[in-house]
């Protein structure tokens, strides 16, 4: 069977389109069972301003709590610029993803950057850590909510930019859930023919129920990974009409009946999504809501 790589971003994406603060150790609980269930790389939390989201002022805590349990685990965090990449450095974390978006608007609206100032802050992460893994973050890579659809040339442009800097891997977002399998297909192709040795992995919101095509599609044109969050919770509250990321649990269900190897235990991931639903308040976009059914054998 062929391994396929499910990153969990729900403790950053998910929780933080949660209102309510969601008590510290709920979020470790949360990552734990997520760790029990087969989970080899998490996004644990975000490195930033505690005005901008008040849910990930515990990003320290959380960060400490999940380097020293796990250490194999590969906890990787969302920072905006340099001062949450020496936050996160400090709490223990080895790869961060610094945030930035394909278009000025939405950068603006997210991180009160120009998308230069944001290649600039990427510049001096690169160079005051040079042994922290940096996965650049673009944002709105698909379509933008101020700005409408992105073509494909400025990315590719962006992209170069921060690979001079000496970043090998990217995380391309479908921010708000407008991509479409051919759009999905096209960027991918694009990318990987024009940096070879690049790692590039997707990220999609599944805001019209497009998020398994798409993720799959991704898969398909060689993604290295796939981003999805746990109950499909998530969504950036800096854009409007986010909504929730592509379910863990939904798209682990496709891909194991299609014969990849996911390395996760569908009983805990549901059990997982039951736990949170019960204590968490929050816009769940998943199918597995409760276990109503046995599961099918792989054929
Ligand atoms: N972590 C914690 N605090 C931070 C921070 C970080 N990474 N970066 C800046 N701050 C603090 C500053 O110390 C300052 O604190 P003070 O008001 O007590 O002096 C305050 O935030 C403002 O700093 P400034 O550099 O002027 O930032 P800003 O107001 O222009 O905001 C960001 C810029 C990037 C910090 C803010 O917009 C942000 O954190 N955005 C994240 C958005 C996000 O997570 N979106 C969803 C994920 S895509
Ligand atoms: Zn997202």
């Amino acid at each position: 069977m062929p391994p396929v790589k499910i990153v969990e971003i729900g403790p950053r994406d998910g929780f933080q389109s949660v209102k309510e603060f969601i008590p510290t150790e709920l979020k470790k609980e949360a990552i734990d069972r997520l760790v029990a269930a087969g989970i080899g790389k998490i996004q644990v939390t975000s490195f930033v301003s505690p005005k901008a989201i008040p849910q990930m002022r515990d990003a320290r805590e959380v960060a400490e709590y999940v380097t020293a349990a796990y250490p194999e685990l590969e906890a990787f965090a969302l920072v905006p610029n340099l001062t949450g990449a020496k936050l996160a450095a400090a709490a223990g974390i080895k790869e961060i993803g610094p945030v930035m978006s394909l278009s000025e608007s939405h950068n603006q609206a997210n991180i009160n950057r120009t998308v230069a100032q944001s290649i600039e802050e990427t510049a001096k992460i690169r160079q005051e850590f040079p042994d922290l893994k940096i996965t650049q973050d673009i944002a709105v890579v698909f379509g933008c909510p101020f700005e409408g659809r992105m073509p494909v040339e400025p990315l590719v442009e962006l992209i170069g930019k921060i690979r001079d800097l000496g970043v090998r891997a990217f995380t391309l977002c479908d921010t708000v859930g407008v991509a479409y399998p051919k759009q999905i297909k096209a960027v991918f192709e694009k990318v990987r023919s024009a940096f070879p040795e690049t790692e590039f992995n997707a990220h999609i919101h599944d805001t019209r129920n497009m998020g398994i095509i798409n993720s799959y599609t991704a898969i398909l044109n060689g993604a290295d990974s796939v981003q999805t969050a746990i109950g499909g919770l998530g969504g950036c509250p800096f854009a409007p009409g986010a909504s929730g990321n592509t379910a863990t649990e939904d798209l682990a269900y496709m891909l194991r009946l299609e014969g990849y190897d996911t390395g996760l235990d569908m009983e805990k991931l549901v059990e997982t999504v039951v736990f949170l639903r019960d204590r968490i308040e929050g816009n769940y976009s998943g199918h597995h809501a409760v276990i109503s059914a046995p599961f099918p054998e792989s054929p």
